[in-house]
């Protein structure tokens, strides 16, 4: 069967012929990102309403793949980095180093470099502010508040609030600028972001305390509101109307200016909207069993947490669609698809936001050599996976370019590649002789 297009909503950019050859050519697993459907989320961010100037921050945590930075930076973007680590790798792809925010719960070492090169640094706690300061006195320097209040598709991912270690609890507010002021520091630009799914009326709650943060501040100008934003992955979930969340926060900004006379620039910093529905993750059924009457029926795939542990995280849902490897009518069955790793929790259907429990799902029958397409993997599937578990290694990485080429963007890893690193002690050298 030619040009028949996998038939699911959240893969629109992979046809099952082009599912099967990037097979034949690359192997499984590997990651199919789409560089138009990438570009069209840079777009869509682009438009979040604002009043007075808007900058979008690509949150490169969900996917720090090089092409990927590149396809979205060259769109406009700029970077929100969570690690001195993240920002060489954005400015190894190119990436203008005045265009790189660095948020971290780590401080880098390489601190000074990184700022002396035009890196821009948001400090998220007093201890942060203390070694900016020490650092570089008399400097502008960006802030992170946890507002009081915070919102994610489920705790893990929830990073505002009392439970939340991320960033200055809002009533310390005069500590940091005390401290910022033993180092003349001035504090012009505030940055909030209060989970990974946040319900888009806590997030407007928030943008509006943010502000109130603000007025607390005299020489912020700018104000991040982080990411944060819902995609929708499988039907049912809900996808954040960005217009619908930003209006209101338009009419606030200007508010705002009326008031305190300062016209703010909006930064917002989305990953997930942008990457998740922007790529799929392809691999071959490897086996089927079942436990009998009662039991269940278990579809074996060869990717799992090693390449998305979202679901064995969070109990989170992708679309999983089957690509017969011989086209033919097939009845439907129902599995729970479960990965390659000896670990119970290698589960790609678990319930949802239960990841202890199972959840078959209603597929196409299936047979080992078949290939199963993980729709919605572009967020934080790649970049955070539990890694060489068992020593599978790292999968290969393609991008479909705007004209339907499809090129390698990072290689399958390599056995040697897992173990380069690993030494044998000389007292054990020895002791085999
Ligand atoms: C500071 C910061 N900004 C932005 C993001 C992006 O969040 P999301 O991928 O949910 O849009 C995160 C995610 O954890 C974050 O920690």
């Amino acid at each position: 069967m030619t040009h028949q297009r996998v038939n699911l909503n959240s893969i629109p950019f992979l046809a099952e012929d082009k599912a099967r050859s990037i097979c034949r050519e690359f192997g499984t697993p590997v990651f199919v990102y789409d560089q138009r459907t990438l570009e069209h989320q840079a777009g869509l961010v682009l438009g979040f309403p604002n009043a007075f100037g808007l900058t979008v921050r690509y949150a490169v945590k969900a996917c720090p793949t090089s092409a990927v930075v590149k396809v979205l930076s060259d769109s406009g973007l700029h970077i929100d980095a969570s690690s001195g680590y993240e920002v060489e790798r954005a400015l190894d792809a190119g990436v203008p180093p005045e265009r790189i925010q660095l948020t971290a719960q780590q401080v880098p070492d390489n601190l000074r470099a990184l700022v002396e090169r035009g890196v821009l640094f948001n400090a998220t706690s007093v201890a942060q502010i203390q070694a900016f300061g020490t650092r570089f006195p008399g400097r502008q320097l960006s802030i992170r508040v946890n507002p009081g209040l915070g919102s994610g598709h489920n705790n893990r991912t929830n990073v505002g609030g009392p439970a939340s270690s991320f960033g200055i609890w809002h009533e310390h507010l005069d500590e940091a600028l005390t401290v910022g002021g033993k180092h003349g520091l001035k504090f012009t630009r505030l940055h909030t972001h209060i989970g990974s799914g946040s319900d888009p009326k806590v997030w407007e709650r928030v943008a509006l305390m943010s502000l109130d943060a603000c007025s607390r501040l005299p020489d912020v100008t700018v104000l991040n509101l982080g990411g944060g934003y819902k995609i929708g992955r499988v039907k049912g979930e809900e996808t954040t109307d960005l217009q619908k969340i930003g209006s209101p926060v338009v009419e606030a900004f200007r508010a705002f200016a009326a008031k305190h006379g300062r016209r703010l620039q909006l930064e917002v910093e989305p990953g997930t909207y942008l990457v998740a529905n922007s790529c799929a993750l392809i691999a071959t059924v490897i086996d089927i069993v079942d436990t009998g009457r009662g039991g269940y029926r278990f579809l074996k795939v060869d990717a799992g947490m090693t390449e998305m542990l979202r679901p064995s995280m969070y109990g989170a849902q992708h679309p999983i669609e089957v690509v017969p490897a011989a086209t033919e009518e097939r009845g439907q069955m129902k599995y729970v698809v479960v990965g390659h790793c000896c670990e119970s929790g290698d589960v790609l259907t678990p319930a949802s936001g239960n990841p202890e429990a199972l959840q078959p799902r209603l597929l196409p029958e299936t047979r080992i050599g078949d290939l199963v397409v993980l729709g919605g993997a572009g967020a934080y599937c790649s970049s955070m996976a539990a890694k060489n578990y068992n020593s599978f290694p790292e999968a290969a990485e393609v991008m479909i370019s705007k004209n339907g080429l499809v090129e390698l963007i990072r290689k399958r890893q390599t056995l040697d590649q897992i173990t380069q690193n690993e030494v044998m002690p000389s007292f054990l050298k020895r002791r085999a002789k």
